[in-house]
């Protein structure tokens, strides 16, 4: 359970925090945001993570609201206020509140920073893990500067619910020419029928994945043969093994798509041994 959100410079009960009516973040999605996974109630590859908020504020010219250092010390107050072991810490940074114009005013804005932390279910996690998830394809229908973590998540949302109905636990998206780009809410693998390990390049379709790239540290660690290639969905459903990488699921199986089942319909050995590593590639915050 939230108890307690960093808003604005203020720790606030749950039910007390909120942001200005005419935030731009509300009204035009002109905000950016970071999931970081708490495990054993460190921040998982906090770096990594400051590193892209840093990229996207940049690329939207959204200033800082603060120092790096000093919005470590507030994910830690919060993780330690709600005290979460297991979960997903949550910080999002808008270009702030104004009476409501597409122009950015000039001068710029004071930005709006929230933070929140939330336990996670990780028996639940588990299960999910030995079981593996269907995935569900379907059109990308988002926009052209994927690789900025922006709240403009609605295409996500209509995807993963559609994904839902379908029975399916996450999206894989598909860009124009039937090839993967990535989960709604994660980045799409395959082990190919030599044995690699594919996904696709980053660039502006995808987000650049922390976990991805945390994953692409362990493969090398490991001696594992990977390629950044985009791959096709008829490549995908003859693939050896499938899975998703994200803050909220680490490395997580896929066992159908579209209701066809990958390889032999359980979750694959290769899969199954690097989520086993995953965390010992990773850096965990003190
Ligand atoms: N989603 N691709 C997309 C579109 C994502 O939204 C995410 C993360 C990822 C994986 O990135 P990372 O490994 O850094 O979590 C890829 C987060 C977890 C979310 O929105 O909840």
């Amino acid at each position: 359970m939230t108890r307690i959100v960093y808003v604005n410079g203020r720790y606030l009960p749950y039910g007390e925090a909120g942001v200005h009516v005419e935030d731009r973040g509300f009204q035009f999605a002109d905000s950016i945001y970071e999931v970081c996974e708490i495990y054993g109630g460190r921040l998982v590859d906090e770096a990594r993570h400051m590193e892209r908020l840093e990229r996207s504020l940049g690329e939207l010219a959204i200033p800082m609201p603060m120092s790096r250092a000093a919005l470590g010390q507030i994910m830690r107050q919060i993780v330690r206020r709600n005290r979460v072991a297991t979960g997903l810490l949550y910080l999002q940074v808008s270009r702030g509140s104004a009476p409501r114009d597409f122009s950015i005013p000039a001068g710029g804005l004071k930005p709006t920073l929230v933070c929140l932390a939330r336990g996670l279910d990780g028996d639940k996690r588990e299960a999910r893990a030995n079981a593996g998830i269907s995935v569900s394809t379907m059109p990308d229908i988002r926009w052209g500067r994927c690789d900025i973590k922006t709240v403009m998540l609605l295409p996500a949302v209509l995807a993963k619910n559609e994904a839902a109905r379908d029975g399916s636990y996450e999206a894989w998206l598909v860009d124009a020419e039937g090839f993967v780009t990535e989960g709604a809410s994660s980045n799409a693998w395959i082990v190919d029928k030599t044995g690699t390990l594919v996904t696709r390049p980053t660039g502006n379709a995808i987000l650049p994945g922390v976990t991805r790239r945390t994953l692409l540290d362990l493969l090398i660690r490991e001696n594992v043969p990977y390629s950044e290639r985009p791959f096709h969905v008829d490549e995908a459903r003859h693939a050896r093994e499938a899975f998703i990488t994200s803050a909220s699921g680490t490395v997580m199986p896929v066992v159908a798509i579209d209701g066809a089942p990958v390889g032999n319909g359980h979750p694959g050995q290769l899969t199954l041994r690097l989520r086993s590593k995953f965390h010992q590639a990773a850096k965990l915050s003190s």
